[in-house]
């Protein structure tokens, strides 16, 4: 039931200017994402970087509908790639892109070039890029284009979620040279057909694709905050006599930070995945949805205003 008072608060402006104009409110906020703005996401990376961690940069967009919006999108990206390198914040920083807000619905080649230029302003920058996936039906198209994107920019990356059934095939593909791959669970609710719906299942996949990535020659990045997944992915990168800067570990800004900070002390590299932008109070109700154990957070926050 919390679940979906919070999906449903997602879409409250209401709401949504209660949090930011209270002090306790914008400082949960702040926990989870950097700000609506540009701005607070170098603020925001500078502390981070300061802190010993890396960051990937995701724009919280609005959901692109036209061709116009995916180019604002790309634009966007350009410019943040200009600013992280002119505020000497890469290669430190890198971008997470949403194909689907380049608008890869709407025209894929239209998207591909969008992607290709903010790649290309992320090499200027001295940096990566790494495509998140979104629902199965875009796999195929994203793991093309990867493909192709990476003929001129080796180092772009690409998230595969474990709880597909395909996904031990395609780290197969992906374990090779200067490939970087970040493994996560997946968030999406998708079908039984093409996806593992157990928890253990899912876990179980995770592993599978952790020693198929771990084994091969790329560079795995362990996306997940689970503790039991995290230790294995600690006791793989032994096994596999991986050291830093052979992989790494990515977590959401603001979920499990003392997990953040003892694997960063213990050498390897922790990057943050650290969204900002207008659509950020959509974004935080999904991290409470997920997760009731921040609701307790969220309201003692509120109720001190
Ligand atoms: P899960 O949610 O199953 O939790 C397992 C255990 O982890 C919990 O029992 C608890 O012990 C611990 N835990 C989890 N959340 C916690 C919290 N808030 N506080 C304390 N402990 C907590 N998905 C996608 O489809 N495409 C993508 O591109 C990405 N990209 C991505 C990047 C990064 C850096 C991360 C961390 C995640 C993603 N995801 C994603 C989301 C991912 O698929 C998944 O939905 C979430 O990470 C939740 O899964 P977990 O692996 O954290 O475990």
């Amino acid at each position: 039931m919390l679940r979906s008072l919070f999906l449903a608060a997602a879409g409250s402006a209401r709401l949504e200017r209660l949090v930011e104009s209270t002090p306790a409110g914008s400082g949960v906020v702040r926990r989870f994402v950097a700000g609506s703005g540009a701005d607070e996401a170098l603020a925001t990376t500078r502390e981070l970087a300061d802190d010993g961690l890396a960051v990937s940069l995701v724009h919280l967009g609005t959901g692109t509908e036209t061709l116009e919006q995916a180019q604002a999108v790309r634009d966007e990206h350009v410019a943040l790639l200009a600013r992280l390198r002119a505020a000497g914040l890469t290669p430190a920083a890198e971008v997470s892109v949403k194909l689907s807000e380049l608008g890869q619905r709407l025209d894929e080649r239209v998207a591909f070039e969008h992607a290709h230029a903010i790649c290309a302003a992320a090499a200027e920058a001295g940096t990566t890029v790494t495509l998140d996936a979104e629902d199965h039906t875009t796999t195929d198209a994203t793991l093309e284009t990867l493909l192709e994107l990476r003929r001129d920019f080796p180092s772009t990356g690409a998230a595969l979620q474990a709880y597909l059934r395909r996904t031990e095939g395609d780290c197969r593909e992906l374990a090779v040279a200067g490939s970087r791959v970040r493994l996560c669970k997946g968030a999406y609710a998708e079908p039984e057909s093409v996806a593992f719906q157990s928890p253990l299942d899912v876990d179980k996949s995770y592993v599978r694709c952790l020693n198929v990535l771990m084994s091969g020659e790329g560079y795995p990045m362990v996306a997940t905050h689970d503790p039991r997944l995290i230790a294995i992915a600690e006791d793989r990168a032994r096994w596999f006599d991986r050291s830093t800067g052979e992989c790494e570990f990515q977590l959401l800004h603001g979920v499990r930070p003392e997990e953040q900070a003892r694997l960063a002390a213990g050498g390897h590299t922790v990057r943050v995945y650290l969204p900002y932008g207008k659509q950020w109070f959509g974004y935080l109700m999904r991290r409470f949805a997920e997760r009731p154990a921040n609701v307790a957070y969220f309201a003692k926050a509120i109720s001190a205003r």
